[in-house]
């Protein structure tokens, strides 16, 4: 086996032929040009003048693919804890329905390079139109199913889908989630209009459907039955789909991955990092609206001939051991999950664990949020099985850092997403002279560009944006900015600390804390907020907010600063989602700042760790910082 020290150097040292051979992993209609083009930097263009598809890649191969062994094998396992539906479907049958679901969505006249906006929960239907959006060569861009009106809304009218595809209910823990009214409201409040809504009727929920612009699945379904559709050959370059994520700004920024760089990626990384094989089973508990439901539910087991499990449901419902079940019951290979599930499932009897047998198991994988060392060692002992954390973000589509277990098994530590994978030449740099930090030292992650395949190609609509966001904000260097502060020990293994900007990690999701403040301020009786992140035992994070209330008179007595609480928890719940939902309002008459006006928010999140609030010497009103101590000590 090679060594991943080399692999990793050769990979820098010359990127084209280090990408060549990756190439070869995925089919291609037409030979790359080019492997890189690097003409216009940040802007890496990857795999030049190929053209290739990734529901081709993901679907069709597989069907004939040594002699047809996997056709009839499973590609998707559909399960549900919400509704207690099971089914699977072999690649034979998931390419009818991907088909079907192209032939229903030309129908509705999307074509190459149109925006289909898929606001759906953890349904095989989803899936069929993430691939059936890649097989006509259109841009899915998928919003989590938790998100509100609001949110909602932004990402319409920034990614101006042609058609918007949902369904009428999401489920969470038993309860019922109606879509269908926070998707109207999202149409309304939208500047942009689609041209037809396809709705899916799972019965969960009233759809009324809106004449002439809503459709109903079923009933479009009905006439497509048994359609075959060519896979449309995209040049590599060309956006498979837009997914949003949070930032600095209120403004979520669209993150446009290509097609030929990303399923060359993902093809890799589901040897090298996941280790993966076709016809092995894959179950990865996260969600198609956020990244790793994109890369590792969707397309990164499929692009490795794997059954991918597609799950609804929590990791406590019916019971503790239902992650276990599925394990046990499906002989599940790789298993990639978020560090709070496991949190959640460190709280429960531990003898749901032992009652399975977890014997196909080869790793478990953890990503999203910092994984922390005693829920490593309590889930690695339970499982007697290697526990692997990885880093990365949505722009990066697959992992910046990890252990590449499918190279070399290099050693572990509890802790440490470990080294930096081929491709990418990370670097840790000081936050303001922009020079390499010591060992030991805490620097900014960055990577030296260009980005390796399958990483965001640019903002959607916003080439400038994507410049000046990412590769502008180290002095001196233009390298991309992860906005992490890492450190880096003497072995080579990095250490992930937080977030550099106001992106807070509430479970493993990414929200930002502006996008909170704007739906708290929209709230008739608040002047000003702040939201911080505040440490949480369970969650990683939680968001905390800061109010200055208009008229103090409206929170003169207890119940009606409880009231008034609730009132503006209500508002970012039907705005933003519950999931955006800060855990406390606090208010006051003054926010701690700077002379310069700058909210005090290090200071803020201190004080609600139990902190000491640090230097202070550039507040205007130490009042203020009082203020903040009395409320959070009142409750
Ligand atoms: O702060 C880092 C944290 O999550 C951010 C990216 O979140 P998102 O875009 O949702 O992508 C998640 C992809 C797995 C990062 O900037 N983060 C992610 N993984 C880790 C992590 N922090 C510590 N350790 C990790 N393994």
């Amino acid at each position: 086996m090679a060594s991943f020290k080399k692999m990793h150097a050769d990979s820098i040292a010359d990127r084209e032929a280090f990408w060549s051979r990756e190439a070869r992993r995925i089919d291609w209609h037409k030979t790359p040009e080019r492997v890189l083009d690097y003409d216009r930097p940040p802007f890496a263009r990857w795999f030049a003048g190929g053209t290739t598809n990734l529901c081709h890649n993901a679907v069709d191969r597989w069907l004939t693919w040594n002699g047809g062994a996997l056709a009839d094998k499973p590609a998707l396992i559909y399960i549900s804890t919400e509704t207690d539906t099971e089914r699977t479907y072999t690649f034979r049958e998931l390419h009818a329905e991907v088909n079907r679901v192209a032939a229903m969505l030309a129908d509705l006249g999307v074509g190459r390079g149109d925006r289909v906006l898929i606001y759906m929960p953890m349904i095989a239907e989803a899936a069929f139109a993430m691939l059936a959006c890649a097989r006509l060569g259109a841009i899915h861009s998928v919003v989590f199913g938790g998100f509100a009106s609001h949110s909602l809304a932004q990402r319409i009218e920034d990614a101006t889908p042609k058609v918007v595809v949902s369904a009428d209910a999401g489920s969470r823990a038993g309860k019922v989630v109606p879509y269908k009214g926070l998707l109207d409201e999202a149409l309304n409040l939208s500047g942009h209009k689609p041209a037809r809504v396809l709705m899916f009727n799972r019965g969960l929920a009233p759809m009324p459907l809106a004449a002439g612009r809503d459709v109903d699945w079923q009933s479009l379904a009905n006439r497509h039955f048994g359609a075959v559709l060519p896979c449309v050959w995209l040049e590599s370059g060309e956006p498979s789909y837009i997914l949003y994520t949070s930032g600095t700004t209120g403004r979520p920024k669209g993150v446009q991955r290509d097609t030929g760089g990303y399923a060359v990626a993902l093809a890799a990384s589901m040897q090298h990092i996941y280790c993966g094989q076709p016809g092995e089973v894959y179950f990865s508990t996260s969600d198609i609206g956020w990244v790793v439901g994109h890369s590792y539910i969707v397309y990164g087991p499929l692009l490795a001939g794997m059954a991918t499990v597609f799950y609804e449901g929590t990791p406590v419902r019916p019971d503790a051991g239902i992650l276990w079940q599925i394990v046990e019951r499906h002989k599940v290979a790789v298993m990639f999950s978020a560090p709070t599930a496991i949190r959640v499932l460190k709280k429960q009897d531990p003898a749901y664990l032992a009652k399975h047998d977890l014997s196909s198991l080869k790793a478990l994988w953890l990503a999203g949020e910092p994984l922390d060392e005693p829920t490593a060692r309590w889930i690695s002992d339970a499982l007697g099985r290697p526990v692997v954390d990885n880093y990365w973000q949505t722009e990066t589509g697959w992992p910046i850092l990890t252990y590449p277990m499918g190279v070399e098994a290099l050693p572990r530590k509890f802790g440490s997403p470990g080294y930096p994978m081929y491709g990418y030449d990370v670097r840790l740099l000081h936050e303001t002279t922009g020079e390499e930090v010591a060992v030991g030292e805490k620097g900014v992650v960055a990577v030296v560009p260009p980005l390796p395949p399958g990483c965001m190609s640019t903002v959607w609509g916003d080439d400038e944006r994507f410049v000046k966001t990412y590769f502008d904000s180290i002095p001196g260097k233009q390298v991309y900015s992860t906005f992490d502060w890492g450190i880096r020990d003497a072995d080579g293994c990095h250490f992930i600390l937080g977030r550099t900007d106001d992106v807070i990690n509430v479970a493993g999701h990414r929200l930002g804390t502006r996008e909170i403040e704007e739906s708290i301020s929209s709230h008739a009786a608040i002047a000003e907020v702040a939201v911080v992140g505040v440490a949480d035992q369970l969650k990683g994070q939680v968001p905390v907010g800061f109010a200055v209330v208009r008229d103090p008179g409206v929170i003169a007595s207890t119940p009606a600063r409880l009231a008034l609480e609730g009132e503006v928890m209500k508002t970012v719940d039907s705005q933003l989602g519950a999931i955006a939902r800060p855990a406390r309002v606090h208010f006051v008459t003054m926010l701690p700042k700077t002379r310069s006006g700058k909210v005090l928010r290090r200071s803020l999140q201190a004080i609600c760790e139990g902190r000491d609030p640090g230097d202070l010497t550039t507040i205007e009103d130490p009042g203020a910082l009082a203020q903040v101590k009395e409320a959070v000590a009142a409750k």
